[in-house]
This record gives C-alpha cells, structure tokens and sequence, in this order.
C-alpha cells in the first residue's frame, strides 16, 4: 500500500549532459503535459538560475534537479512547498552523513557556508497550484574552489566538507523519498509547516540571530525570534517593532 503513496516522485527521471537550466526543461515539459512525479536533472546547467534573478553556478559534479509537483495544494499553501523542500534535504544530508543547518526560508548551510539553494517556481490556477516546479542544486562533489571567488567564499560542497564525494543517486533517492512523504501529508491536508516546525527549528541557522533582511527595495535589520506555524520569520527590530517576513532575503547572519 506504501507504493502507491510514497514513491511516485521521481518514477520518471531524465538525464543530460548539459542544459541551461533543469527549471526551463520541467516548466517547458509541464506544459507539455509531463507526469506529476517527473525529475529533470543534468550532470551541469549553463544558465542554471538562483532567486532573486542571481546566476547559480552549475559545474559538473553537482546535482542539479527540478522535481514535477502537480496540483501539491492551496495557493495560500505555496510558501511551505520550499519550507518542506529544505526539510527534505536536511534530512537526506543527514542521512548521508552530511551535518547541515537550514537557513531561512531555504537555504541549507555547513558551517555557515550554502551548500544547497531551492528555487520553486510555480503556476496557479485560481485558489489552488496548478502546478510547482521545485528546482535543487546541491554543490556535492566539486571543490569549492571551482567556483569563482566572490561566491565561493559563502559556499561549501559535499566533497570539501567530507574529503569524499556522496553517492548522487542514493542523495537522490533520499530527497525524493523524504520529498514525497512530506507533500503527500501537505497534499492531504495534514502537513504543511506546522508539522515539521519544531524539526525545522532544531536546525535553523537563522534563529537567535542579528539578521539583514531585503524586502523589495528595502532593509531591516533585527533579531530573528521566531518562526511561526506558517513559516513566517518573526524579526524584532532596534526600535523593538516586530516584523512579519513572508518571504525576502536573509543577506547574511552576525553574531
Ligand atoms: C538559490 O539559492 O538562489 C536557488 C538556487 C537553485 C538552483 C537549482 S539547480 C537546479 C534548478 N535549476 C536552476 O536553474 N536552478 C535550480
């Protein structure tokens, strides 16, 4: 009974040496009418996308993937699609024998250094998504100094972390596994953040921290106190005023 339920993200997963970005391929083949489940990978992306409109190096040796989500929840449930994502890789580098930290709302860290960014894209059919493309790029078995200087410093991968490159497709099947567990109890009504929030807390990087947040043109600087059952960054300023951050950017953490 477990089969039907738990393993149908990644039952079709196509490969290629090179693409711009395993995002484009997913959304152009969702379009297409691909099948709910479907996982895009290429072994290195030559226009491979980060938030926020930045670049995201792609080098051979990596893994970089968008996994397929068809009709996963309510609009109003879209957030928790990247909250849970970040879930799953955590718990998949643990599984593997990679000690991570999540820092929010997305970003997973070694030592303070990114070593996986999640960029979900998504499209709506009125209350509900219609469909999300949840794309992973995991910096796993190249040296970090393959990448260029000024991103390299913030950045970490599997193979300087542990002196050993990781299995990719067992990591894989680990994200996969933990992926579809998570969206299916989100898809049925009984996940969501609220579920995994005190794991999630376990493991924040950004909480009991100074942190510069971007929201559209502007910044705020406080302490974050708190995520709430939403997955709401709650941030207390100088002035003590507290902030809500829905979404945004946490720049960098002091202290
Ligand atoms: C970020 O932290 O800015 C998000 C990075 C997301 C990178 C992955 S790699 C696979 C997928 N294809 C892309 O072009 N981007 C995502």
């Amino acid at each position: 009974p477990h089969l039907d339920e738990a393993c149908r993200l990644g039952r079709r997963i196509l490969w290629a040496p090179e693409r711009t970005s395993t995002n484009d391929t997913a959304i152009e083949l969702a379009h297409d009418g691909a099948v709910h489940g479907l996982v895009v990978t290429a072994a290195r992306q030559t226009g491979g996308r980060g938030r926020q409109g930045r670049v995201w190096q792609s080098p051979a040796g990596g893994m970089w993937f968008s996994v397929l989500v068809r009709n996963p929840c309510a609009l109003s449930q879209a957030g928790d699609l990247t909250l849970l994502a970040s879930v799953a890789v955590h718990r998949a580098l643990h599984e593997s024998g990679v000690e991570a930290e999540i820092k929010w709302p997305n970003d997973i860290l070694v030592d303070g250094r990114k070593i996986c960014g999640i960029l979900a894209q998504m499209r709506a059919d009125g209350e509900t998504v219609d469909y999300a493309v949840i794309g992973i790029g995991i910096n796993a078995n190249f040296h970090r100094e393959a990448l260029p200087p000024d991103v390299f410093d913030h950045a970490t991968t599997i193979l300087t972390e542990c002196g050993q490159p990781v299995d990719r497709p067992l990591l894989l099947a680990r994200i996969l596994n933990q992926l579809d567990a998570l969206y299916s109890n989100l898809a049925q009504g009984a996940g969501g953040f609220a579920a995994v929030r005190e794991e999630w807390k376990t493991h924040a990087h950004t909480l009991g921290r100074t942190v510069h947040v971007r929201l559209g043109d502007t910044f705020i600087t406080g302490y974050a106190e708190d995520v709430d059952e939403r997955g709401v960054l709650l941030v207390r300023d100088h002035a003590g005023v507290r902030h809500e951050l829905h979404s945004g950017e946490v720049l960098f953490s002091a202290s």
